[in-house]
């Protein structure tokens, strides 16, 4: 039994999201193999000392909001690049909920600490979110068939977010009590909707990648599939070395698109 992949796999019935069985059986060998360490109780219990300390949870808030906004932009870039409209569509509607995420973050930094901003950086924090909605986004023009992405460049690049997704709904679990207990009494209910909203969607990320992942089964390859799932649940796991150094990495729902080999 492996934990996340039944964690995962909780919160996609719960919001009734329907994944094959192949992608259940995929998820749960490549954590088998390379076990994240955002699913493990260590990351937890680092995390919930970290955030102890109000300055590095107000930053890790200031980290999210940049993060999700840069995110979106990439995503709404790869979108563009990708040949099936189908996929395009959910990958499009993907990048508009990260600019959402961006905003909300940058909410979250007023509710919970709204006297430690001044004026420029408040001004800073707004302007991470690109500010995509289902009315406002930039033109949906096709780029030329010569930068159409090749398929199996698109299904890995969805492979890593649907990974990267895994282990933002984990942070959104690991967020939300942290919420609710720096929270001011008449915010708490507030900010509790908007971790419901925010667990919502990163669940929802999960099931439009994988539906692409279940999707591209009918036509390609399993084998080339599990494998590049194996591989990329460590480079995952490689994306976010854990250390003193480099504590703004242990809270970011950060996703990375385009990483490479
Ligand atoms: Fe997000
Ligand atoms: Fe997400």
């Amino acid at each position: 039994m492996n934990n996340i992949s039944d964690l995962v796999i909780h919160y996609l019935q719960r919001y009734n999201c329907h994944v094959t069985e192949e992608y259940i059986a995929v998820l749960r060998e490549a954590c088998e193999i390379h076990p994240p360490p955002h699913s493990q109780a260590w990351y937890g219990n680092m995390y919930r000392q970290y955030v102890r300390k109000p300055e590095w949870f107000a930053n890790s808030l200031i980290v999210n909001a940049f993060e999700e906004g840069n995110g979106s932009k990439q995503v709404w870039q790869f979108w563009q690049r990708v040949g099936n409209q189908d996929f395009a569509k959910r990958i499009r509607d993907h990048s508009i909920d990260e600019s959402r995420h961006s905003k909300m973050f940058a909410t979250l930094v007023n509710i919970l600490f709204p006297m430690s901003l001044d004026e420029e950086l408040r001004t800073q924090l707004k302007s991470f979110s690109p500010e995509y909605s289902q009315e406002n986004h930039p033109p949906t023009t096709l780029v030329s068939a010569k930068e159409v992405m090749d398929e199996s460049l698109v299904m890995d690049e969805l492979i890593q977010i649907n990974l990267l997704e895994i282990r933002a709904l984990i942070l959104q679990l690991l967020l939300r009590p942290v919420l609710q207990t720096y929270a001011q009494p008449e915010d708490v209910a507030k900010v509790t909707r908007m971790s419901d909203q925010f667990i919502f969607d990163e669940t929802k990320h999960i099931e439009y990648s994988a539906y692409c992942m279940g999707e591209y089964l009918k036509w390609g390859d399993f084998d080339w599939l599990r494998e590049k799932t194996i591989h990329r649940q460590l480079s995952v796991n490689e994306m976010f070395p854990v250390s003193v150094d480099n504590d703004d990495s242990i809270g970011t729902t950060i996703l990375k698109i385009g990483s490479g080999e």
